[in-house]
């Protein structure tokens, strides 16, 4: 039994300012060896992401307790029984589904919807059903088989993927969720070809990682829309060409820009409404892609007919629909090759004692990636 310093998601739904109501509580916990097949991690830096605020507001309910935090990168610091291919001293990425390898959707190639991982995971245990942190003799629940706000987590050698040592970690952080989601909703889900014409709703860390995708696969142009006008110079400086606010035109203005509607329309904000305007500023015979995760009270309403007359495409993209272990290693070696400036994601450094501020300043829509530093 190890001692671990972490935030504790105590209940959902408190009202805001986090810094006042404080949902979580930062302090010493317990934190289990790692069982077979899964690996003990020194975190080094972990992402807040808006899939977390959404649990702290209570729009996409897990269990609570819980030691929250999904995007992060760390060290190996000891391997349970019968791990293969990770040792101590390795530099890791967490991805937020631990692939089984063996149900279907891991077997047609698709982890990212593995069966027993999405169980594990909406359960709040690993892979294994293990519940590694307690707190006076109490079990807590898992994040995403991640859990990375602490010092150090436990998780499945299939939550994690090996990275270039030379990667900065804060950096390693983001490839975990923002990157592997944003880029691989255009790459993989949207399949995006040079010459499309790219709009992407919602510049948060997701939206930004989804433009800078559109760009790396030659998107053009690439319209950026966010309300919040300070982010749209980082819009630009990640490859879109044009950023709007919103507001009645919209539609016919990405109808200006686009000749007629985006081909790849991305929803990166987590709201149906969003989504309907993103599925009017596709051109027919495009492809929509919803990244967001809205409250499941949430319902889309579209004219059934336009699907097929117009020959439309309405996709959903979890974990960027990717094979991480695949696209990790890609993804990085793009941003070596500076086709992927990853780090103008970065919205902020903070200390694991501020995190209910950083929720805060997150529910505002004004800041990109705020990571917590060990
Ligand atoms: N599918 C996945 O695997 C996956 C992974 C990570 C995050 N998510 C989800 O993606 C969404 C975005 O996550 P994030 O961390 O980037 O969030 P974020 O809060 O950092 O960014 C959201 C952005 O949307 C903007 N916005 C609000 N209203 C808008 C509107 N009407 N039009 C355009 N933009 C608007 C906000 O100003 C903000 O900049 C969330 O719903 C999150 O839960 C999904
Ligand atoms: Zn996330
Ligand atoms: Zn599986």
């Amino acid at each position: 039994m190890i001692r671990t310093r972490a935030a504790v998601l105590e209940e959902s739904g408190r009202a805001r300012p986090y810094a006042e109501s404080r949902p979580l509580t930062v302090g010493d916990l317990d934190l289990r060896p790692p069982g077979p097949g899964e690996v003990l991690v020194r975190v080094a830096a972990a992402g807040l992401c808006h899939s977390d605020l959404s649990v702290v507001d209570g729009s996409r309910p897990r269990p609570v307790p819980m030691v929250l935090g999904h995007e992060a990168a760390g060290v190996v610091t000891e391997v349970g029984p019968g791990v293969r291919g990770l040792r101590p001293d390795d530099h890791v990425v967490f991805a937020f589904v631990p692939a089984c390898g063996g149900c279907p959707p891991c077997q047609s190639g698709r982890p990212a919807l593995c069966e027993p991982g999405a169980a594990a995971n909406t359960a709040g245990t690993l892979l294994s059903g293990r519940r590694p942190f307690a707190r006076a003799g109490r079990d807590l629940h898992h994040h995403l088989g991640v859990s990375a706000f602490s010092t150090h987590t436990v998780a499945a050698a299939e939550s994690v993927v090996r990275v270039d040592r030379s990667l900065a970690l804060d950096t390693a952080a983001l490839f975990g969720c923002a990157l592997l989601t944003g880029v691989g909703a255009v790459v993989n889900t949207a399949q995006a070809r040079p010459g499309t014409a790219a709009v992407v709703f919602g510049l948060g860390g997701v939206g930004l990682a989804a433009v800078m995708g559109a760009r790396a696969a030659g998107c053009h142009p690439i319209v950026a829309v966010d309300p919040v006008t300070t982010k749209h110079a980082v819009a630009r400086a990640a490859g879109a060409t044009h950023a709007l606010a919103g507001g009645p035109d919209l539609v016919a203005e990405v109808g200006d820009l686009t000749l007629g509607g985006g081909d790849v329309v991305i929803e990166a904000v987590g709201s149906a409404a969003v989504l309907a305007t993103a599925y009017a500023a596709t051109r027919r015979g495009g492809t929509t892609v919803t990244v967001g995760l809205p409250d499941p009270r949430q319902t889309l309403s579209i004219p059934a007919v336009s699907l097929t007359a117009e020959e439309r495409t309405l996709r959903g993209s979890y974990l960027g629909g990717a094979v991480p272990r695949r696209d990790i290693p890609r993804y990085v070696a793009l941003y070596q090759a500076g086709l992927l400036p990853a780090d103008l994601l970065l919205g902020g450094r903070l200390r694991l004692d501020d995190i209910n501020a950083g929720f805060d300043l997150l529910a505002t829509g004004a800041t990109t990636r705020q990571v917590v530093v060990f």
